[in-house]
Protein backbone atom coordinates (compact mmCIF):
# COMPACT_ATOMS: atom_id res chain seq x y z
CA UNK A 1 0.00 0.00 0.00
CA UNK A 2 1.50 3.62 -1.14
CA UNK A 3 0.39 5.79 1.86
CA UNK A 4 0.06 9.53 1.46
CA UNK A 5 -0.31 11.96 4.23
CA UNK A 6 -1.78 15.47 4.15
CA UNK A 7 -0.56 17.63 7.65
CA UNK A 8 -2.57 20.88 8.73
CA UNK A 9 -0.41 23.37 9.76
CA UNK A 10 -1.60 26.51 8.85
CA UNK A 11 -3.40 28.14 11.57
CA UNK A 12 -2.26 30.82 13.40
CA UNK A 13 -2.75 29.38 17.41
CA UNK A 14 -4.57 32.10 18.45
CA UNK A 15 -4.64 30.50 21.86
CA UNK A 16 -0.70 30.23 22.13
CA UNK A 17 -0.61 34.03 22.05
CA UNK A 18 2.78 33.61 20.53
CA UNK A 19 4.80 35.44 17.68
CA UNK A 20 5.74 31.60 16.58
CA UNK A 21 3.72 29.65 14.94
CA UNK A 22 2.48 27.32 16.99
CA UNK A 23 3.15 24.14 15.02
CA UNK A 24 7.05 25.16 15.22
CA UNK A 25 6.78 25.33 19.34
CA UNK A 26 8.90 22.81 21.00
CA UNK A 27 8.45 19.45 22.74
CA UNK A 28 10.91 16.71 23.97
CA UNK A 29 13.03 19.61 22.24
CA UNK A 30 11.39 19.34 18.84
CA UNK A 31 9.04 21.33 16.71
CA UNK A 32 5.64 19.53 16.99
CA UNK A 33 5.33 19.67 13.37
CA UNK A 34 8.01 17.37 12.70
CA UNK A 35 7.05 15.41 15.31
CA UNK A 36 4.15 14.48 13.51
CA UNK A 37 5.92 14.42 10.16
CA UNK A 38 8.48 11.11 11.89
CA UNK A 39 5.12 9.72 13.24
CA UNK A 40 3.73 9.53 9.66
CA UNK A 41 7.11 8.21 8.08
CA UNK A 42 7.52 5.82 10.80
CA UNK A 43 3.96 4.87 9.38
CA UNK A 44 5.32 4.21 6.02
CA UNK A 45 4.30 7.97 4.80
CA UNK A 46 5.94 8.27 1.32
CA UNK A 47 4.91 11.39 0.90
CA UNK A 48 3.79 14.29 3.38
CA UNK A 49 2.34 17.77 2.10
CA UNK A 50 2.01 20.19 4.79
CA UNK A 51 -0.36 22.70 4.17
CA UNK A 52 1.26 25.93 5.65
CA UNK A 53 -0.04 29.88 6.21
CA UNK A 54 0.36 31.43 9.18
CA UNK A 55 4.46 31.87 9.43
CA UNK A 56 4.63 29.82 6.35
CA UNK A 57 7.90 31.11 5.95
CA UNK A 58 9.78 30.73 8.96
CA UNK A 59 7.63 27.29 8.98
CA UNK A 60 9.06 26.25 4.82
CA UNK A 61 12.59 27.10 6.40
CA UNK A 62 12.81 25.18 9.77
CA UNK A 63 11.01 21.83 8.24
CA UNK A 64 12.80 19.68 5.66
CA UNK A 65 11.99 16.97 3.43
CA UNK A 66 8.34 17.19 2.83
CA UNK A 67 5.68 19.41 0.16
CA UNK A 68 4.39 22.34 1.25
CA UNK A 69 0.87 24.09 -0.15
CA UNK A 70 0.04 27.49 1.17
CA UNK A 71 -3.33 28.16 2.51
CA UNK A 72 -3.54 31.57 2.10
CA UNK A 73 -6.82 32.70 4.20
CA UNK A 74 -7.42 29.87 7.49
CA UNK A 75 -10.76 29.26 6.87
CA UNK A 76 -10.86 26.15 8.55
CA UNK A 77 -9.65 22.37 8.47
CA UNK A 78 -11.80 21.74 5.20
CA UNK A 79 -10.37 24.41 3.72
CA UNK A 80 -7.23 23.78 4.41
CA UNK A 81 -7.33 20.06 2.98
CA UNK A 82 -8.78 21.48 -0.34
CA UNK A 83 -5.45 23.61 -0.70
CA UNK A 84 -4.04 20.67 -1.39
CA UNK A 85 -6.43 19.11 -3.91
CA UNK A 86 -4.19 19.75 -6.95
CA UNK A 87 -1.59 17.24 -5.03
CA UNK A 88 -3.51 14.41 -5.12
CA UNK A 89 -5.21 14.70 -8.65
CA UNK A 90 -3.53 11.23 -9.61
CA UNK A 91 -3.55 9.77 -5.96
CA UNK A 92 -5.86 6.54 -5.47
CA UNK A 93 -6.28 4.74 -2.26
CA UNK A 94 -5.92 5.68 1.22
CA UNK A 95 -4.78 9.42 2.59
CA UNK A 96 -3.91 9.98 5.93
CA UNK A 97 -4.76 13.38 7.39
CA UNK A 98 -3.03 14.33 10.24
CA UNK A 99 -2.81 18.04 12.45
CA UNK A 100 0.72 19.90 12.98
CA UNK A 101 -0.63 20.41 16.86
CA UNK A 102 -0.63 16.35 17.72
CA UNK A 103 2.81 15.80 18.52
CA UNK A 104 2.39 12.85 20.78
CA UNK A 105 1.02 10.62 17.63
CA UNK A 106 3.59 7.01 17.51
CA UNK A 107 3.83 5.49 14.02
CA UNK A 108 3.01 2.47 15.53
CA UNK A 109 -0.11 3.62 16.70
CA UNK A 110 -0.70 5.29 13.09
CA UNK A 111 0.21 1.87 11.74
CA UNK A 112 -2.53 0.74 13.34
CA UNK A 113 -5.18 2.96 12.36
CA UNK A 114 -4.33 2.68 8.52
CA UNK A 115 -4.50 -0.99 9.13
CA UNK A 116 -7.42 -1.13 10.18
CA UNK A 117 -9.02 1.44 7.62
CA UNK A 118 -7.97 -0.69 4.70
CA UNK A 119 -8.74 -3.69 6.33
CA UNK A 120 -12.47 -2.32 6.16
CA UNK A 121 -14.86 -1.46 3.91
CA UNK A 122 -14.75 2.22 5.20
CA UNK A 123 -14.70 5.40 2.90
CA UNK A 124 -13.43 7.10 6.22
CA UNK A 125 -12.51 6.59 9.22
CA UNK A 126 -11.53 8.81 11.91
CA UNK A 127 -9.02 8.32 14.88
CA UNK A 128 -10.95 8.79 18.57
CA UNK A 129 -10.12 9.03 22.17
CA UNK A 130 -11.20 9.05 26.22
CA UNK A 131 -10.25 12.09 27.50
CA UNK A 132 -10.70 12.63 31.15
CA UNK A 133 -10.92 15.95 30.11
CA UNK A 134 -12.20 16.69 26.88
CA UNK A 135 -12.30 20.34 27.08
CA UNK A 136 -11.72 22.03 23.45
CA UNK A 137 -11.99 18.76 21.12
CA UNK A 138 -15.07 17.83 19.05
CA UNK A 139 -16.77 15.39 20.32
CA UNK A 140 -17.78 12.66 18.31
CA UNK A 141 -21.52 11.20 18.63
CA UNK A 142 -22.23 7.89 17.60
CA UNK A 143 -25.99 6.42 16.62
CA UNK A 144 -27.72 3.79 19.26
CA UNK A 145 -25.71 0.66 17.31
CA UNK A 146 -22.43 2.78 17.82
CA UNK A 147 -21.61 3.46 14.72
CA UNK A 148 -20.37 6.95 13.81
CA UNK A 149 -22.91 9.65 13.70
CA UNK A 150 -21.10 12.67 13.75
CA UNK A 151 -18.55 15.12 15.13
CA UNK A 152 -19.68 18.34 17.02
CA UNK A 153 -17.08 20.92 18.23
CA UNK A 154 -17.19 22.37 21.50
CA UNK A 155 -18.53 25.63 20.34
CA UNK A 156 -21.21 23.86 18.81
CA UNK A 157 -21.84 21.52 21.40
CA UNK A 158 -25.13 21.29 23.44
CA UNK A 159 -24.28 20.67 26.93
CA UNK A 160 -25.54 17.00 26.76
CA UNK A 161 -23.10 17.31 23.99
CA UNK A 162 -20.15 18.78 25.95
CA UNK A 163 -20.78 15.81 28.79
CA UNK A 164 -18.90 13.28 25.87
CA UNK A 165 -15.39 12.49 26.54
CA UNK A 166 -15.31 10.72 23.08
CA UNK A 167 -13.22 13.07 21.20
CA UNK A 168 -12.02 13.24 17.30
CA UNK A 169 -8.16 13.03 17.87
CA UNK A 170 -7.93 15.16 14.08
CA UNK A 171 -6.47 11.88 12.47
CA UNK A 172 -8.13 10.58 9.45
CA UNK A 173 -8.02 8.20 6.51
CA UNK A 174 -10.18 8.82 3.51
CA UNK A 175 -10.39 7.84 0.13
CA UNK A 176 -8.95 10.36 -1.58
CA UNK A 177 -11.31 11.01 -4.30
CA UNK A 178 -13.95 10.45 -2.20
CA UNK A 179 -12.68 13.25 0.20
CA UNK A 180 -12.26 15.89 -2.36
CA UNK A 181 -16.07 15.11 -3.60
CA UNK A 182 -16.95 15.58 -0.08
CA UNK A 183 -15.11 18.67 0.60
CA UNK A 184 -16.33 20.35 -2.26
CA UNK A 185 -19.94 20.34 0.12
CA UNK A 186 -18.82 21.53 3.34
CA UNK A 187 -20.16 24.69 3.93
CA UNK A 188 -19.39 26.95 7.30
CA UNK A 189 -22.55 27.30 8.86
CA UNK A 190 -21.36 26.99 12.82
CA UNK A 191 -20.48 28.69 15.14
CA UNK A 192 -17.07 29.73 14.05
CA UNK A 193 -18.11 30.51 10.63
CA UNK A 194 -15.64 27.63 9.17
CA UNK A 195 -15.09 25.41 7.07
CA UNK A 196 -14.45 21.98 9.19
CA UNK A 197 -12.98 18.96 7.70
CA UNK A 198 -14.99 16.18 9.92
CA UNK A 199 -18.28 17.36 8.75
CA UNK A 200 -16.93 15.40 5.73
CA UNK A 201 -17.46 11.75 7.14
CA UNK A 202 -21.20 13.60 7.53
CA UNK A 203 -21.22 14.13 4.36
CA UNK A 204 -20.14 10.58 3.60
CA UNK A 205 -22.43 8.62 6.09
CA UNK A 206 -25.47 10.87 4.56
CA UNK A 207 -24.50 9.74 1.42
CA UNK A 208 -24.48 6.09 2.20
CA UNK A 209 -20.84 5.50 2.75
CA UNK A 210 -19.69 3.06 6.12
CA UNK A 211 -17.65 5.71 8.31
CA UNK A 212 -14.92 3.85 10.50
CA UNK A 213 -13.89 5.00 14.21
CA UNK A 214 -11.25 3.44 15.73
CA UNK A 215 -10.24 4.63 18.93
CA UNK A 216 -6.69 4.96 20.31
CA UNK A 217 -5.91 2.64 23.67
CA UNK A 218 -3.36 5.71 25.24
CA UNK A 219 -5.42 8.80 24.96
CA UNK A 220 -1.82 10.93 25.73
CA UNK A 221 -1.13 10.01 22.41
CA UNK A 222 -3.83 12.07 20.82
CA UNK A 223 -3.56 14.85 22.59
CA UNK A 224 -4.02 18.44 20.88
CA UNK A 225 -1.56 21.56 21.56
CA UNK A 226 -4.07 24.93 21.49
CA UNK A 227 -2.42 26.69 24.68
CA UNK A 228 0.85 27.00 26.66
CA UNK A 229 -0.10 24.63 29.53
CA UNK A 230 -1.09 21.89 27.03
CA UNK A 231 2.00 22.35 25.67
CA UNK A 232 3.74 22.09 29.13
CA UNK A 233 1.65 18.58 29.87
CA UNK A 234 3.16 17.39 26.09
CA UNK A 235 6.45 18.01 26.91
CA UNK A 236 6.62 16.43 30.01
CA UNK A 237 5.03 13.49 28.53
CA UNK A 238 7.01 13.47 25.71
CA UNK A 239 10.38 13.69 28.43
CA UNK A 240 8.65 11.27 30.88
CA UNK A 241 8.78 8.74 27.97
CA UNK A 242 12.06 9.48 27.02
CA UNK A 243 13.06 8.74 31.18
CA UNK A 244 11.37 5.09 30.90
CA UNK A 245 12.62 4.18 27.88
CA UNK A 246 15.84 4.99 29.19
CA UNK A 247 15.80 3.41 32.75
CA UNK A 248 14.36 0.23 30.60
CA UNK A 249 17.77 0.61 28.57
CA UNK A 250 19.47 0.16 31.68
CA UNK A 251 20.39 4.00 32.79
CA UNK A 252 19.54 5.28 36.27
CA UNK A 253 17.49 8.05 36.58
CA UNK A 254 17.31 9.24 39.74
CA UNK A 255 14.32 11.99 39.37
CA UNK A 256 12.49 11.65 36.88
CA UNK A 257 10.55 14.76 37.55
CA UNK A 258 13.59 17.14 37.59
CA UNK A 259 15.76 15.22 35.01
CA UNK A 260 14.85 16.82 30.94
CA UNK A 261 16.33 14.81 28.01
CA UNK A 262 14.95 15.32 24.70
CA UNK A 263 13.77 12.74 22.15
CA UNK A 264 16.96 12.24 20.29
CA UNK A 265 19.58 11.75 22.70
CA UNK A 266 21.00 9.01 23.39
CA UNK A 267 22.71 7.39 26.75
CA UNK A 268 24.72 4.67 27.54
CA UNK A 269 24.06 2.06 29.69
CA UNK A 270 24.80 2.17 33.46
CA UNK A 271 25.28 5.54 33.37
CA UNK A 272 23.43 7.65 36.38
CA UNK A 273 22.03 11.03 35.81
CA UNK A 274 21.44 12.89 38.82
CA UNK A 275 18.75 15.78 39.15
CA UNK A 276 17.94 18.67 37.21
CA UNK A 277 19.97 17.49 34.37
CA UNK A 278 19.15 19.13 30.87
CA UNK A 279 20.18 16.86 27.60
CA UNK A 280 19.41 18.79 24.62
CA UNK A 281 18.92 18.80 20.87
CA UNK A 282 21.67 15.57 19.36
CA UNK A 283 23.43 14.69 22.35
CA UNK A 284 25.01 11.35 23.11
CA UNK A 285 26.46 10.00 26.42
CA UNK A 286 28.20 7.13 26.79
CA UNK A 287 28.18 4.42 29.20
CA UNK A 288 28.92 4.38 33.22
CA UNK A 289 28.90 8.09 32.81
CA UNK A 290 27.87 10.16 36.23
CA UNK A 291 26.04 13.19 34.68
CA UNK A 292 24.48 15.63 37.04
CA UNK A 293 23.06 17.11 39.23
CA UNK A 294 22.45 20.85 37.40
CA UNK A 295 23.88 19.93 34.11
CA UNK A 296 23.08 21.27 30.51
CA UNK A 297 24.40 19.43 27.56
CA UNK A 298 23.62 20.76 24.14
CA UNK A 299 24.22 18.99 20.88
CA UNK A 300 27.20 17.83 22.64
CA UNK A 301 29.00 14.34 22.09
CA UNK A 302 29.99 12.45 25.64
CA UNK A 303 32.32 9.34 26.52
CA UNK A 304 32.24 6.80 28.52
CA UNK A 305 32.82 7.26 32.15
CA UNK A 306 32.55 10.73 32.18
CA UNK A 307 31.94 12.41 35.39
CA UNK A 308 29.97 15.83 35.23
CA UNK A 309 28.20 17.97 37.69
CA UNK A 310 26.80 21.61 37.69
CA UNK A 311 27.76 23.30 34.46
CA UNK A 312 26.85 24.23 30.99
CA UNK A 313 28.18 22.53 28.02
CA UNK A 314 27.12 22.99 24.37
CA UNK A 315 28.48 22.14 20.79
CA UNK A 316 31.69 19.97 21.76
CA UNK A 317 33.02 17.23 22.93
CA UNK A 318 34.20 14.95 25.94
CA UNK A 319 36.22 12.43 26.02
CA UNK A 320 36.48 8.85 28.23
CA UNK A 321 37.16 9.20 31.74
CA UNK A 322 36.76 13.88 32.12
CA UNK A 323 36.17 15.08 35.46
CA UNK A 324 34.35 18.00 35.09
CA UNK A 325 32.96 20.76 37.57
CA UNK A 326 31.33 22.45 39.52
CA UNK A 327 30.69 25.96 37.18
CA UNK A 328 32.35 24.84 34.00
CA UNK A 329 30.83 26.13 30.56
CA UNK A 330 32.03 24.32 27.90
CA UNK A 331 31.88 26.11 24.83
CA UNK A 332 31.40 25.69 20.77
CA UNK A 333 34.30 23.75 19.04
CA UNK A 334 36.53 22.60 21.61
CA UNK A 335 37.42 18.63 22.38
CA UNK A 336 38.40 18.05 25.95
CA UNK A 337 40.52 14.69 25.49
CA UNK A 338 40.68 11.15 27.56
CA UNK A 339 40.91 11.43 31.27
CA UNK A 340 41.39 15.19 31.77
CA UNK A 341 40.00 16.91 34.83
CA UNK A 342 38.09 20.52 34.88
CA UNK A 343 37.62 21.92 38.05
CA UNK A 344 35.65 24.48 39.12
CA UNK A 345 35.07 27.69 37.26
CA UNK A 346 36.64 27.17 34.28
CA UNK A 347 35.52 28.23 30.92
CA UNK A 348 37.37 26.44 27.25
CA UNK A 349 36.41 27.87 24.06
CA UNK A 350 37.43 26.34 20.48
CA UNK A 351 40.16 25.01 21.73
CA UNK A 352 41.76 21.09 21.72
CA UNK A 353 42.77 20.02 25.23
CA UNK A 354 45.03 16.68 25.46
CA UNK A 355 44.88 13.51 27.30
CA UNK A 356 45.60 13.58 31.23
CA UNK A 357 45.82 17.45 31.02
CA UNK A 358 44.69 19.29 34.40
CA UNK A 359 42.66 22.90 34.16
CA UNK A 360 41.71 22.60 38.06
CA UNK A 361 40.42 25.82 38.66
CA UNK A 362 39.38 29.77 37.49
CA UNK A 363 41.04 29.23 34.08
CA UNK A 364 39.82 30.78 30.64
CA UNK A 365 41.17 28.71 27.70
CA UNK A 366 40.31 29.91 24.38
CA UNK A 367 41.38 29.28 20.61
CA UNK A 368 44.10 26.62 22.12
CA UNK A 369 45.96 23.67 21.18
CA UNK A 370 46.74 21.78 24.33
CA UNK A 371 48.85 18.92 24.10
CA UNK A 372 48.96 15.94 27.07
CA UNK A 373 49.87 16.11 30.80
CA UNK A 374 49.49 19.61 30.75
CA UNK A 375 49.19 21.11 34.60
CA UNK A 376 47.55 24.94 34.48
CA UNK A 377 47.91 26.89 37.07
CA UNK A 378 44.99 28.51 39.14
CA UNK A 379 43.65 31.79 36.94
CA UNK A 380 45.61 31.15 33.58
CA UNK A 381 44.15 33.39 30.70
CA UNK A 382 44.98 32.64 27.34
CA UNK A 383 44.56 36.16 25.87
CA UNK A 384 43.38 35.29 22.65
CA UNK A 385 41.79 39.01 21.35
CA UNK A 386 43.57 42.05 20.45
CA UNK A 387 40.33 43.32 20.22
CA UNK A 388 40.15 42.87 16.45
CA UNK A 389 40.83 39.37 15.79
CA UNK A 390 41.48 35.73 17.28
CA UNK A 391 44.75 34.28 18.05
CA UNK A 392 46.09 30.61 18.72
CA UNK A 393 47.74 29.78 21.41
CA UNK A 394 49.77 26.44 20.69
CA UNK A 395 51.02 24.19 24.49
CA UNK A 396 52.73 21.41 24.11
CA UNK A 397 52.77 18.24 26.10
CA UNK A 398 54.17 18.07 29.73
CA UNK A 399 54.00 21.40 30.32
CA UNK A 400 53.65 23.19 33.06
CA UNK A 401 51.91 26.76 33.21
CA UNK A 402 52.24 28.77 36.89
CA UNK A 403 49.36 30.18 38.46
CA UNK A 404 47.96 33.57 36.89
CA UNK A 405 49.97 32.97 33.84
CA UNK A 406 48.76 35.37 30.73
CA UNK A 407 49.57 33.55 27.52
CA UNK A 408 48.81 36.63 24.81
CA UNK A 409 48.49 34.64 21.88
CA UNK A 410 49.57 33.96 19.09
CA UNK A 411 51.91 32.15 21.07
CA UNK A 412 53.42 29.26 21.17
CA UNK A 413 55.20 26.92 24.42
CA UNK A 414 57.43 24.31 23.67
CA UNK A 415 57.52 20.23 24.98
CA UNK A 416 58.23 20.21 28.78
CA UNK A 417 57.98 23.91 29.35
CA UNK A 418 57.79 25.66 32.78
CA UNK A 419 56.04 28.50 33.30
CA UNK A 420 56.87 30.99 36.68
CA UNK A 421 53.87 32.07 38.29
CA UNK A 422 52.35 35.45 37.47
CA UNK A 423 54.24 35.61 33.86
CA UNK A 424 53.01 37.78 31.06
CA UNK A 425 54.13 35.57 28.42
CA UNK A 426 54.11 37.37 25.05
CA UNK A 427 57.40 35.61 23.05
CA UNK A 428 57.28 31.45 22.44
CA UNK A 429 59.24 29.04 25.04
CA UNK A 430 61.12 26.69 23.61
CA UNK A 431 60.88 23.44 24.46
CA UNK A 432 61.98 22.55 28.26
CA UNK A 433 62.86 26.07 29.01
CA UNK A 434 61.56 27.97 32.22
CA UNK A 435 59.90 31.26 31.31
CA UNK A 436 59.58 33.44 33.68
CA UNK A 437 57.89 37.37 32.79
CA UNK A 438 57.36 39.23 35.82
CA UNK A 439 58.90 42.31 37.33
CA UNK A 440 61.34 41.11 40.03
CA UNK A 441 60.45 42.03 43.30
CA UNK A 442 62.50 44.38 45.65
CA UNK A 443 62.82 44.09 49.17
CA UNK A 444 63.59 47.53 50.69
CA UNK A 445 65.68 47.04 54.39
CA UNK A 446 63.85 49.08 57.24
CA UNK A 447 61.66 50.86 55.24
CA UNK A 448 60.14 53.79 56.78
CA UNK A 449 56.99 55.46 56.31
CA UNK A 450 57.94 59.00 55.58
CA UNK A 451 54.16 60.30 55.41
CA UNK A 452 53.94 58.71 59.18
CA UNK A 453 56.58 61.17 60.18
C1 LIG B 1 -9.68 20.20 15.51
C2 LIG B 1 -10.96 19.48 15.13
C3 LIG B 1 -11.54 18.85 16.39
C4 LIG B 1 -10.53 17.90 17.02
C5 LIG B 1 -9.20 18.60 17.26
C6 LIG B 1 -8.14 17.57 17.63
C7 LIG B 1 -11.96 20.70 13.26
C8 LIG B 1 -13.00 21.67 12.85
N1 LIG B 1 -11.90 20.40 14.57
O1 LIG B 1 -10.04 21.23 16.41
O2 LIG B 1 -12.72 18.13 16.07
O3 LIG B 1 -11.02 17.38 18.24
O4 LIG B 1 -8.75 19.29 16.08
O5 LIG B 1 -6.97 18.16 18.07
O6 LIG B 1 -11.24 20.19 12.43
N2 LIG B 1 -5.51 24.44 10.40
C9 LIG B 1 -5.16 24.83 9.13
N3 LIG B 1 -5.95 25.72 8.48
C10 LIG B 1 -7.08 26.24 9.01
C11 LIG B 1 -7.42 25.84 10.33
C12 LIG B 1 -6.62 24.94 11.00
O7 LIG B 1 -4.15 24.38 8.58
O8 LIG B 1 -7.73 27.03 8.34
C13 LIG B 1 -4.63 23.47 11.12
C14 LIG B 1 -4.03 24.03 12.39
O9 LIG B 1 -2.76 24.61 12.12
C15 LIG B 1 -3.92 22.81 13.28
C16 LIG B 1 -5.01 21.90 12.76
O10 LIG B 1 -5.41 22.37 11.51
O11 LIG B 1 -2.68 22.17 13.14
C17 LIG B 1 -6.22 21.88 13.71
O12 LIG B 1 -6.70 23.20 13.85
P1 LIG B 1 -7.15 23.76 15.25
O13 LIG B 1 -7.61 25.16 15.07
O14 LIG B 1 -6.13 23.51 16.27
O15 LIG B 1 -8.43 22.85 15.49
P2 LIG B 1 -9.08 22.44 16.88
O16 LIG B 1 -9.93 23.53 17.35
O17 LIG B 1 -8.06 21.92 17.80
CA1 LIG C 1 -5.88 21.78 17.77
Amino acid sequence: MNLETIILAAGKGTRMKSNLPKVLHKVGGKPMLQHVIDAAKNAGSSREVVVIGAGAELVAETIKDVVFVLQAEQLGTAHAVLSAKDNFAKSEGTVLILCGDTPLLSGELLKKFTAAHEGSNCVATVLTAEMPDATGYGRVIRETDGTFKKIVEEKDATDFEKKIREVNAGVYCFDVKKLFEALGKVTNDNAQGEYYLPDTLTILKNAGEKIGVFTAYYADETLGINSREQLAAADRVFHMKKNHELMDAGVTIVDPNTTFIDVDVKVGKDTVIKPNTYLEGNTTIGEECVIGPDIRFVNMKVGNKVSAQFSYCHEAEICDGVTLGPYVHIRPGTTIGTDVKIGNFVEVKNSKIGKGSKLPHLQYIGDTNMGENVNVGCGTVTCNYDGKNKHRTKIGDNVFIGCNTNLVAPVNVGDGAYIGAGSTITKDVPKNNLAIARARQTNIEVWKDKRKQ
